[in-house]
Parts: C-alpha cells; sequence; structure tokens
C-alpha cells in the first residue's frame, strides 16, 4: 500500500508515549477503528495522518488512535480527501477504506455513580459490641438487640480454629451475626474446610485500591490491576473521596492478619482497575473490563448510571463487544464474572432493568438486605435481578478496610457493599472449583438462593425455585453455593433463540387496560436453534410515549411465570418511549421455551401523555442441545436491532380487562439514616398456570409489589371474557386479522422507504457537521436518537456507506448491513447509546 511520505512521518512522530496506556482526554481525540485482520493499524494511521496507540485492550482486530485537538479535522479531511478519490477510482489510495470495518470517535462519557447511599450515617457508631454492649445514649433500646451467648461462642471457637485476629472481625456480622440469627453469609464453614479463596483473583472496577493497606498487601494482585484515570501501573487512590474501592476491595479479600477485619475470600488476590475518578470514554472502559481477562476471574463494579429514577443507559458498543469478548474468550474461555451492584435508586422509583449494565445477560446483579435480613429503601427491584446480600440498613453497615494503612470503616453500604460480598463468595466458589463457567455460576445462584420475607411477593417458577423481583432468587449462602460448585454438573455451551421482529404498532390504552402481543415459539424453532433449555429471556422493544415514566411492561411465559420487565417511574418525564432497549429476565431459567410468549404493555397514567406500542423481539438463551454444533453468540454490532430480520405479520393484539384500579404510586420516602421500613404483608400468589393463560379464563396478575406505599403494581386479570365480551372478542379478532394483513404490507413498504431515507440523513449529516469539539464538550449526556447518532459519527464515515456504495442494490446493502465484516454504515449512535434519551 503507498502512503504519502508526509503523512507517514506525522504518524512516526506521534509513538513517543511509554506508559501502557496514555490518554489525555482533554488535549487528544480518540478513535477505535476496527481493522480487517490484514491491515497494519501504522499504515492507516500514516494514511489518515493519525497517531497509533495501539490494541484496544483485548478486542480481536481493534485499535486505538489519536490526534492532538489542536490539529483540527486533519483526519477528517484527509478522510474526505480519500472518499472522494475512491469516488473517482483513484483506488490505489482510497483502499485503506476498505480495510476499516468499523470505526467510532470516542466521546467521553457521563461519569458512572458509585452505588454507596448517601446519606450514610447510621444510628450508632458500630454495632453494639457484641453482649456486653449498653446502649449508645439517646438510642432506643429496642433497636439495639441481644446478641445471642452461644453464637457469640461459637463465632470465637471458629476465630480460634482458623487464627483470625482482626479487631473488628467481632464486628463483621455479615460474616458471623450473633444477634439476628441466621442474617449472615454463612461462610465459616466454608473456611473450615480450608476454602478461603486460594487460586481465585478478583478485581475492583472502581476508583482505586490501597495497596499499601496493611489489610489489602499481601492479596494485591498487580500484575492484573491498572489506573486507567492517571495512565499508571499503580490504581492507587488519589482524589479525597476514592475510598469507595478500597473498602469494597477489603470486603472481597481483606487479609486475615490482626488489621481490621478479613474478607469473604481472605486468601483471594485483588486488583484494581481505576475507572471512576476522572472522565473517560468507552474505548478505556472496554479496555478495563477486558484488562488481564486471563487471571482476573471476577470483576466486582459497585457503579452504573445515575439511580434517579429517569436515567436509562447502557453501555455502549465496545463495552458491549468487550463484555461479551471476555465470557467467550476470558479466563481460558471460561468466561470473566461480572458483579453489579443493583443500583440505590428505590427510593426514586428506579429499577434496575432501566439499567444495561444490570440487566446484562453478562453480569450478575446483587441487591442489598439489611442486619435483619430487611428490605432496604434503596435497593432496586427488576427481573434481572438474580440473588441479593447484606448490606447497610437497619442501623448498621458493613464493617471493612478503609484507606490508609491501618484504617478500618464501619459505615460502608448500599448496593455498592452489597456486590462484593457477592464477588467474595464466587471467589471461594471459583477456589472450590475452578473450571465453573460464568454460566454455571449463575446457574448455581438459581438453586442455591435462600427465600427470605416468605410473605412478600414471591412466584414459583418452572423448575419450582421461588423468584421474587426485590430478591431474585433470595439471598446469597456462601455454603449452599460452594457445595453445589463443587457438584454441580457443568452446563453444556450457550444456544440463543431470536424471534424476528414483531411489529405491533398499535396505540396503548390508558388506565387499566393493557396491550398485549403474543408470540409462539415452536418446537421446530427451537430444535433448529439447538436450544434446549432456557435460562435468560430478553426483550428488546420500541415504544413511542411522550411520558416513559407512564409504561410498564410484563412478559408471560407459556408456564404461566410472569416478568415485570418494566414498571412505572413516577420522575421519568423523558418525552422518549423505548427505543431499542432490551429488557431482561432471570425468572424463567429452567423453562422450556416452547409455547406463547406474550408481553403486555400498559400505560397506567390517565394524563395527556400517550403512545404508541411500535415493535418487539423475544429473545431465548439457554443451554444448547447438541454442544458439537454449537457455536459462539456473534460480536455484537451497531445493526443488532435494526428492522431487516424477518418480519412477523401476526402478532395478536388483545385488551387486558382491568383488574382492582391500580392508583397512583406513592415512592417509599427516603429516610435520613437506615430506619427500618415496614414491610407489609403480601396476599398470597394464586398458583398461575399454562391452561389458565392460554384458555384466557381468569389470571391472577402477580406483580412487584414493593411495600405498604407501593401500590402500584395491584394485581388485575386477563379478560375473562364474558358471553357478550367474547362476541366482541370474535368481531374485534376478525377485525384485527384483516388489520393485521394489510399492515403486514404496510410494514414491508414502511420499512423499505425507512431504509432509503435512513441512508439519506446519514450523508446529510455527515456533511453538516462541521464542529466535532461540541460534542465531545457536551460530555454524551443527551442524546436521543439523532444526537446519539450525530455525535462520533463523523469518523464512523470511515466505515461510511460512501455513494460508490449507495449505488449498491437494496439487497446487496441488505447482507452487508449487518455482517461486522463487510462495510458497515456509518452509525454511530444506533443500537443501545442512543437510548441515552434526554432527560428533563
Ligand atoms: C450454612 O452452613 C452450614 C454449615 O456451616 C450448613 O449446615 C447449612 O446448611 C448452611 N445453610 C444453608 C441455608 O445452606
Ligand atoms: C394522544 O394525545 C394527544 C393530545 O392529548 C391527542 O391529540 C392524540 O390524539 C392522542 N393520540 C392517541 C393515539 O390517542
Ligand atoms: C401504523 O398504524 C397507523 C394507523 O394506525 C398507520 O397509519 C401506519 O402506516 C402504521 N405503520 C406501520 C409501520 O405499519
Amino acid at each position: 500500500m503507498r502512503v504519502p511520505k508526509v503523512l507517514g512521518l506525522l504518524a512516526l512522530a506521534c509513538f513517543s508515549a511509554g506508559s501502557l496506556h496514555p490518554r489525555n482526554h482533554e488535549t487528544h481525540d480518540y478513535y477505535a477503528i476496527h481493522l480487517k485482520p490484514d491491515i497494519p493499524p501504522q499504515e492507516v494511521a500514516s494514511a489518515l495522518g493519525l497517531c497509533y496507540e495501539g490494541k484496544l485492550g483485548e478486542l480481536p482486530d481493534h485499535h486505538t488512535f489519536s490526534t492532538p485537538r489542536t490539529q483540527g479535522h486533519r483526519a477528517e479531511d484527509k478522510l474526505q480527501d480519500l472518499r472522494r478519490r475512491r469516488l473517482k477510482r483513484d483506488i490505489s489510495e482510497a483502499s485503506i477504506l476498505d480495510g476499516i470495518l468499523w470505526s467510532q470517535k470516542q466521546k467521553t462519557k457521563p461519569r458512572m455513580e458509585k452505588r454507596s447511599v448517601l446519606p450514610p450515617p447510621p444510628i450508632r457508631q458500630g454495632p453494639p459490641a457484641d453482649d456486653k454492649a449498653a446502649p449508645a445514649p439517646g438510642v432506643p433500646v429496642v433497636t439495639v438487640p441481644v446478641a445471642d451467648a452461644d453464637a457469640v461462642a461459637e463465632r470465637a471457637n471458629v476465630a480460634r480454629e482458623l487464627s483470625i485476629e482482626d479487631p473488628i472481625f467481632n464486628e463483621q456480622w455479615h460474616l458471623f451475626n450473633t444477634m439476628q440469627l441466621g442474617h449472615d453469609i454463612n461462610v465459616t464453614g466454608v473456611w473450615q474446610q480450608g476454602i478461603t479463596g486460594e487460586g481465585a483473583t478478583a478485581v475492583m472496577v472502581d476508583d482505586g485500591i490501597d495497596m499499601y493497606s496493611e489489610d489489602l498487601k499481601d492479596n494485591y494482585f498487580a500484575k492484573g490491576s491498572y489506573d486507567f484515570n492517571d495512565n499508571n501501573p499503580e490504581p492507587k487512590p488519589r482524589l479525597a473521596d476514592d475510598r469507595h474501592g478500597t473498602r469494597c476491595a477489603g470486603e472481597i479479600a481483606a487479609v486475615k492478619n490482626g488489621v481490621c477485619g478479613v474478607g469473604v475470600a481472605y486468601n483471594a488476590r485483588i486488583g484494581g482497575l481505576r475507572i471512576l475518578s476522572k472522565i473517560i470514554t468507552d474505548e478505556d472502559e472496554a479496555h478495563a473490563m477486558n484488562y488481564a481477562f486471563q487471571d482476573n476471574q471476577i470483576y466486582s463494579c459497585s457503579w452504573g448510571p445515575p439511580d434517579d429514577g429517569r436515567s436509562m443507559d447502557a453501555p455502549g458498543l465496545l463495552i458491549r463487544k468487550a463484555m461479551v469478548n471476555a465470557v467467550q474468550n476470558g479466563r481460558q474461555g471460561k468466561g470473566n464474572i461480572y458483579v453489579f451492584a443493583a443500583g440505590n435508586g428505590r427510593g426514586s422509583g428506579d429499577n434496575c432493568n432501566f439499567d444495561g449494565y444490570t440487566n446484562s445477560i453478562y453480569t450478575i446483579t446483587v441487591g442489598g438486605i439489611d442486619r435483619k435480613g430487611k428490605q432496604t429503601y434503596y435497593s432496586e427491584h427488576c427481573s434481572a435481578q438474580l440473588v441479593v446480600t447484606y448490606s447497610s440498613g437497619s442501623g448498621d453497615a458493613i464493617h471493612t478496610t478503609d484507606v490508609g494503612v491501618n484504617q478500618c470503616y464501619s459505615n460502608h453500604g448500599g448496593t455498592s457493599a452489597a456486590a462484593p460480598l457477592g464477588a467474595g463468595i464466587f471467589a471461594l466458589a471459583l477456589s472450590a472449583r475452578p473450571e465453573l463457567t460464568w454460566r454455571d455460576l449463575q446457574h448455581i445462584l438459581v438453586l442455591t438462593g435462600v427465600p427470605i420475607n416468605e410473605d412478600e411477593d414471591w412466584d414459583t417458577t418452572y423448575i419450582g425455585r421461588k423468584f421474587s423481583h426485590a430478591y431474585g432468587y433470595g439471598k446469597l449462602d456462601a455454603y449452599a453455593v460452594v457445595e453445589m460448585a463443587k457438584s454441580i454438573d457443568l452446563l453444556k455451551p450457550q444456544a440463543w433463540y431470536k424471534s424476528p421482529w414483531l411489529h405491533v404498532n398499535h396505540t396503548i390504552p390508558q388506565g387499566t387496560d393493557g396491550l398485549l402481543s403474543t408470540f409462539e415459539v415452536t418446537e421446530d424453532q427451537l430444535k433448529t436453534a439447538n436450544l434446549e433449555s432456557v435460562e435468560h429471556v430478553t426483550v428488546t422493544m420500541n415504544i413511542q410515549h411522550t411520558r416513559r415514566g407512564d409504561l410498564s411492561v410484563e412478559l408471560r411465559s407459556p408456564t404461566g411465570v410472569v416478568s415485570h420487565l418494566s414498571v412505572t417511574r413516577k420522575l421519568d418525564d423523558a418525552n422518549a418511549g423505548y427505543v431499542d432497549w432490551t429488557f431482561m429476565s432471570v425468572a424463567h431459567w429452567g423453562e422450556s421455551g416452547i409455547g406463547k410468549w406474550s408481553v403486555v404493555v400498559k400505560d397506567t397514567n390517565v394524563n395527556e401523555h400517550n403512545g404508541t406500542f411500535t415493535d418487539w423481539r423475544l429473545t431465548l438463551w439457554g443451554e444448547c442441545t447438541d454442544p458439537t454444533d454449537q457455536p459462539l453468540f456473534p460480536m455484537p454490532t451497531e445493526h443488532d436491532d435494526d428492522d431487516h430480520t424477518v418480519i412477523s405479520a401476526s402478532p395478536t393484539l388483545v385488551s387486558v380487562k382491568p383488574g382492582p384500579a391500580e392508583t397512583a404510586t406513592e415512592l417509599p420516602a427516603l429516610p435520613t439514616d437506615h430506619q427500618d421500613r415496614p414491610i407489609k404483608p403480601k396476599p398470597t400468589t394464586p398458583q398461575q398456570t399454562a391452561t389458565a393463560a392460554t384458555s384466557g379464563s381468569a389470571l391472577p396478575d402477580s406483580p412487584p409489589e414493593e411495600d405498604e406505599t407501593d401500590t402500584h403494581f395491584l394485581p388485575h386479570y386477563f379478560p375473562t371474557f364474558g358471553v357478550s365480551k367474547r362476541t366482541q372478542i370474535w368481531i374485534y379478532g376478525a377485525l384485527a386479522i384483516i388489520v393485521l394483513f394489510c399492515t403486514g404490507l404496510g410494514v414491508y413498504f414502511y420499512i423499505q422507504r425507512r431504509k432509503r431515507r435512513r441512508s439519506e440523513r446519514e450523508d446529510y449529516e455527515f456533511e453538516m457537521i462541521e464542529d466535532e469539539d461540541a460534542m465531545l464538550s457536551g460530555n454524551g449526556a443527551a442524546s436521543g436518537r439523532k444526537k446519539g447518532r450525530r455525535a462520533g459519527e463523523l469518523y464512523d464515515a470511515f466505515a461510511g456507506e460512501s455513494d460508490e456504495e449507495q449505488l449498491l442494490s437494496e439487497s446487496e446493502k441488505n447482507e452487508e448491513e449487518y455482517r461486522d465484516d463487510g462495510p458497515a454504515v456509518g452509525e454511530a449512535g444506533r443500537g443501545r447509546s442512543q437510548s441515552r434519551e434526554v432527560e428533563k
């Protein structure tokens, strides 16, 4: 490939920095580019006048390039020039364009929020020191439980037997609770077998960890650690509030050594990846999420998009690629374990299905309960939550390590503190059984979660496990997890079945009626998909609505298990609806998947805000039938959710008859401390059966009622179809079939037109964008479909659809657009990132 000499020199001049990941988002722009394997990245750098920064983490054939801001749009100009030449068939120089499969200009992303609870003060400093403690002045006696003498003695025996001399071990009630017996992670029996995390490695993806703390030093894993914020091999806390990562790390693997307390897996190695202390880009985060992924087995993440009851944000494409890469190639192919804090937004009416990290099938979402085993005011509910474990509330918090040589902390809380306890337990499981895959571990949690507060809202799943949207499959029991880890049969590889896009295009009725759309999965389809048994279920959907928070969505499986994929959010005023948003449920684990799956979309708030249910698509993920014939899931692309898959013409639409009126939600008030919230006993839910669902007889709904104030999802019923109703249904049914046929035709033409329009629009935008810096300074917070597409857009024009490509016929385009290995159509914001809706 001929490269102009001047540009070659410019490119060479860039190679100066010695450190692994030199990034300066104030002075430079960065580009992530996916190249064909045989294209040397240096040639691309030369051709475009960019600096080559190196491979993009562990992502195959992905590279990072940079250019100083001062050089303005030189690369873009060069690109324009190349495209012009290609048009003129000056192929030799322009051929570099063909080596670029995908590219994305990096924009700085809104900072992820740490999920510790604010305001944090508990009622008292630490728990009453065991049996002999007198209640602190001013604290009502009733709130101070009395330690059980036998339990205290037993704990002392365990400590003696294991030589635990750490001074705050007795405060670490989450490890051994002597007051609320049974309300701990039940770990001492695991330690007594000699399983203490040896051989396991976890890493805190956070604001750094204090590797010089006496409580962490001996377990610190330098090789798996890096500071992505300050480009330093040591992810030390550097800012005043860089304490979160250290506290979380102590929960996982604080050393058993006479300093502070012990971690759940006190002989595991613990590393740190510092990403939360400065502005970063998707490229940095993707790099971090794959960092040393053969050695870092578990990535513990106690952060996410804001839990404000308004945000709806998912990881960008590069990060999603990194996560798929990790589960397929990390940990010698067994897959890395991502642990995420469920989120602290319950008080704001938030739900972890509005967070694309916690609702990813690749993450284990862990919620928090308090030392009495009660629900907390902060821990979010959702159908994607697998388990819960202990954290702050009921006047106490988690006692752990702090930043400093010998500093302890007694007030660690929020779901931030729950997730690392999960990570510690998973480290024990991997220590006992290193060959567990990422899915085996999730499977173990489905089977070992311990239901709590069973008078609340629990359903029985198809395989007879209890599931609750508040607690997932229940609380973690370290002993049960490790015992099952030792003996469980490993799962066969993952298979999946994707339904076609199901076009509904129907106004959503307001009030208590819902819009029901059904898709039937056949045995043949699953046979073709090589799918034997369902694990995760995802539903990707598009709904237009002028007030997103008014919407709720439930998913009903063929066996009658109900997942509340989405709930109304009082604070979510976004005029946005859902745009290619993917919800997830773990409640259908173990179902066959065969039969009718329905979604019910509701708009319970009768007001001037209304909307249309556009379309949805069901994906079943699970264990394959024939392991010899199962490929890996393809890397995500920008076009996974585009409308070009087969379009089904026959979703059925039924109006759901109202049950008891759904009243306006009163959100739980935000307490100023961790005082208990009374929990109202829930009515027992009648068993739901498949026959009830398909016969159209009364089907009780079992919503995730949260507490006494949250009557939001009171039961309602499917149509009882009394005789007169039945007649109506016949009429509506016949009409629906006619309308659907016409709609089918309409959809086809509409899609064709939309495709043409989209490509026209892109070229238009490409020409119009002048000021890229404006996008960068806009920090990417607001986007929406248009904006999301514009941001980082220009560089996608590398892979962009040139005029030449537009000459391709529609069918050629269709085939090419959906592969990462064909010329991609430049649409940076398509897919998940566009779901960053404008918030008001
Ligand atoms: C807790 O651990 C003990 C052994 O230490 C075990 O006997 C018990 O069954 C465990 N609890 C649960 C719920 O598995
Ligand atoms: C939605 O609401 C607007 C304003 O109230 C109204 O004009 C419009 O007809 C409604 N659309 C539907 C489909 O109900
Ligand atoms: C959706 O329905 C409306 C009428 O309700 C119709 O005008 C429109 O063409 C339909 N869109 C598609 C894509 O079918």
